[in-house]
């Protein structure tokens, strides 16, 4: 099972990867297309959820199978990272990846530092890293609003950059392509993560309308309103619903910082001021529906049968609340194969090679 798993998911990313060569417009028709496609990674997700451990070494295999033999030799190789913030959940695995990979494929020395959600105090340590003279820099930018400078920052050093999980402007992608300029963007496109969770609603018995009266009333934790990640997912989970006819009700929507205390307390507060119209709760991520769980549990409500609840991430703590009937679904942000692929480019750049200004890694639905 976990080879046929392997060559399902290896497959799913050679399609990502050969979608993304070619810039914007091709990357948006992937997007588009990618629910279409979407059988094989759901059966895939179906095995996927009832074995974490299987799906954690498929993703492995699979990102392995879609990165050709390391391009060059990392090693002597001086990499800076910056993380927007060590306490988050899913870019602690993210990083954690990182750093085995360069170290163990590449044998490249890493350097990886906490921005603690400031983006002043991440450019002092960007600085920092420029001034030490690092080979590359993979940034995980406080606020992706900051990209125009930090790449022109990089590019005046002369040291190539890979911006990985928040989702720079199309227009600064452009200038990237147009100007020749030595940085790309490694991740995933959160647009399929929402339609996705959307999906998960519209699988369920009754398309999310659980009192019948014709439209799924929700509540929506959003990550934080400037990340793209989290504007994409807040619309493209309704969208799949309104597009397949399903009337909504918005009841409630507030910003969770991709917290589980804060995914727990709005959550609180939702079901306190709309009690039993909440038929599902649509999280931007994994850590604040595990705390929107907490909040179900405390009111009694009977997860898929009174009410439903998805996220993204497929944390383990999450898949193994699908099994045991807790949340009704995830959708898979594979930081392996995002890892990887930010390795991969990185050290390619650092060697010289020319890279395309953008890599997405498919994701993934994770159902019971
Ligand atoms: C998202 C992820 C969230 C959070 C966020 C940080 O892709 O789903 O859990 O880690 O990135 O930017």
């Amino acid at each position: 099972m976990r080879k046929v798993l392997a060559a399902l998911l290896a497959s799913a990313m050679v399609f990502s990867l050969a979608a993304c060569g070619g810039g914007d417009k091709k990357e948006t028709e992937a997007a588009t297309e990618a629910p279409a496609t979407e059988a094989p990674a759901t059966e895939a997700a179906t095995e996927a959820a009832g074995d974490t451990e299987a799906a954690t070494e498929a993703a492995t295999e699979a990102a392995g199978d879609t990165q050709a033999a390391p391009a060059a030799n990392g090693e002597g190789l001086k990499i800076g990272v910056c993380i927007y913030k060590f306490d988050d959940n899913f870019m602690t695995l993210y990083r954690q990846e990182l750093q085995k990979y360069l170290e163990e494929t590449y044998g490249a020395e890493v350097t990886i530092v906490d921005g603690k959600g400031d983006q002043a105090e991440q450019t002092n340590q960007i600085d920092n890293f420029i001034s030490q003279g690092v080979d590359v820099l993979i940034l995980n930018l406080v606020q992706a609003s900051a990209t125009e400078t930090v790449a022109k920052t990089c590019a005046d050093a002369g040291i190539p950059a890979v911006f990985i999980n928040r989702e720079p402007d199309a227009a600064e992608l452009e200038r990237w392509e147009s100007e020749g300029v030595a940085a790309t963007y490694v991740g995933a496109d959160a647009r399929q993560s929402g339609t996705f969770q959307g999906e998960i609603i519209l699988d369920t018995a009754n398309k999310g309308d659980i009192n019948g009266d014709g439209k799924v009333s929700y509540i929506m934790l959003i990550g934080d309103p400037e990340n793209v990640d989290a504007q994409y997912r807040t619309e493209f989970s309704v969208k799949a619903l309104t597009d397949a006819g399903v009337e909504v009700e918005e009841l409630f929507a507030q910003r969770g910082d991709w917290d589980q205390a804060k995914g727990q307390e709005l959550t609180a507060n939702a079901l306190a001021q709309f009690g039993d119209q909440v038929e599902v709760v649509f999280a931007n991520n994994d850590a604040m529906a595990l705390g929107a769980i907490e909040a179900i549990e405390a009111e009694q409500r009977k997860m898929n049968e009174d009410i439903y609840l998805v996220g993204v991430d497929a944390l383990d703590e999450a898949t193994a609340a699908i099994k045991e009937g807790r949340m009704t679904g995830t959708v898979l942000n594979d930081h392996i194969g995002q890892s990887h692929t930010a390795a991969d480019v990185a050290i390619k750049m650092a060697n010289g090679e020319k890279v395309d200004t953008k890599y997405t890694v498919d994701y993934v639905k994770v159902t019971e």
